[in-house]
């Protein structure tokens, strides 16, 4: 079974003259436990596709099929519940919520689908613990380096136990250290969890540590292999 199918998709932007045909027929598919990192010049169509895989966006022809549900019949209540709690995102920009502390900030997702804080604190913490941010569990966004926050963010994708999770360059703004310590935390969901794992990135080396690697260029796979994940 495959957590996320792809099949012939497009996406196009806009209408007529202004049409960008960000893509123009990708089909993919990702099981279990698969790590797959995703590589492409600036506007081959990465970050498209990524939003397709969130059912952040919906594709103009094909479909996008994800945890068994094709997102084209789904309402919007089904589509708010498998952003929640199926599908853990991680962005560039950590994007955590200022005002929130590192452990509220995990808890969010959780509380946000209407579980007790009670219950989803003693998650939170662990998660934490398991990010290396046991002790600063208190500590905002604004007090943590830019490293810590990405594994915050992390732990705030694994909170509700999604088994899909969404990079867009993760380690981009990370120093070389902290980018490592990021992609073994995926690789641990990946192999620990059987996370299905889609990560966009610049970093020939960071998508060395993914079981595959798909190239795209002008909103096309011009190349899709598996590979040996390479150790830190
Ligand atoms: N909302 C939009 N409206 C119109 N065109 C868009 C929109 N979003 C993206 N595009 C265009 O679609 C193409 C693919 O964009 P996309 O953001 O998917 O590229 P990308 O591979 O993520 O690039 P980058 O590496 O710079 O992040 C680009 O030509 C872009 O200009
Ligand atoms: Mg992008």
């Amino acid at each position: 079974m495959s957590m996320i199918e792809l099949k012939d998709v497009h996406r196009t932007y806009g209408e007529g003259h202004a049409a960008v045909h960000a893509l123009r027929g990708v089909s993919l598919s990702v099981p279990p436990g698969q790590f797959v990192a995703v590589m492409g010049p600036s506007g081959s169509g990465k970050s498209t596709l990524l939003h397709l895989l969130g059912a952040l966006d919906w594709p103009t022809r094909g479909e996008v099929v994800l945890d068994g549900k094709n997102v084209a019949r789904m309402d919007d209540n089904a589509l708010t519940r498998l952003r929640r709690e199926r599908i853990g995102f991680i962005f560039q920009f950590f994007n955590l919520l200022p005002t929130l502390n590192a452990v509220e900030n995990v808890c969010l997702p959780a509380l946000l689908g209407g579980k007790s804080l009670a219950s989803v604190e003693t998650r939170a913490r662990q998660l934490l613990g398991r990010v290396g941010l046991g002790d600063r569990a208190h500590h905002r966004p604004s007090q943590l380096s830019g490293g810590e926050q990405q594994r915050v963010a992390i732990a705030r994708a694994l909170v509700t136990d999604p088994p899909i999770l969404l990079a867009d360059e993760p380690t981009g703004n990370l120093d070389s250290r902290s980018g490592a310590e990021v992609l073994t935390l995926l690789r641990q969901a990946c192999d620990e969890r059987k996370v299905a794992i889609v990560m966009v990135t610049h970093d020939a080396g960071a998508a060395r540590r993914a079981d595959r690697r798909v190239d795209i260029k002008d909103g096309l796979i011009l190349n899709d292999q598996s590979q040996v994940p390479e150790s830190p």
